[in-house]
């Protein structure tokens, strides 16, 4: 499968739903997150964040581990999103800023 990452937080650009060929894709209130039982790893999604925040389950990075776990959790919670929208405001400042990991809203 594959996880969303921190630098999604405070961004959600929403490129990554508009390619996904399965609708994983959950929205909360700032940050999204990839269903793992649903995923089929065709990784479109990967090259169409501008943050770089996805990443194959494997690769995720040390630091960002606790993701795998929270895009389950979360996708269990939050609705599905279908359709590209508007990134959230401020979110090409936020996309500089790499400790955000405690500002991701439920
Ligand atoms: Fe969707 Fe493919 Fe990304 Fe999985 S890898 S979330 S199936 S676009
Ligand atoms: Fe988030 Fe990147 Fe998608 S910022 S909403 S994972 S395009």
């Amino acid at each position: 499968t594959y996880v969303v990452t921190e630098a999604c937080v405070k961004c959600k650009y929403t490129d990554c739903v508009d390619v996904c060929p399965v609708d994983c894709f959950h929205e909360g209130p700032n940050f999204l997150v990839i269903d793992p039982e649903e995923c089929i790893d065709c990784t479109l999604c990967v090259a169409e964040c501008p943050v770089e925040a996805i990443y194959a389950e494997d690769d995720v990075p040390d630091d960002q581990q606790d993701f795998i776990a929270l895009n389950a959790e979360l996708a269990a919670q939050w609705k599905v999103i279908i359709e590209r929208k508007d990134a959230l405001p401020d979110a090409d400042e936020w996309a500089k800023v790499k400790d955000k990991k405690h500002l991701l809203e439920r």
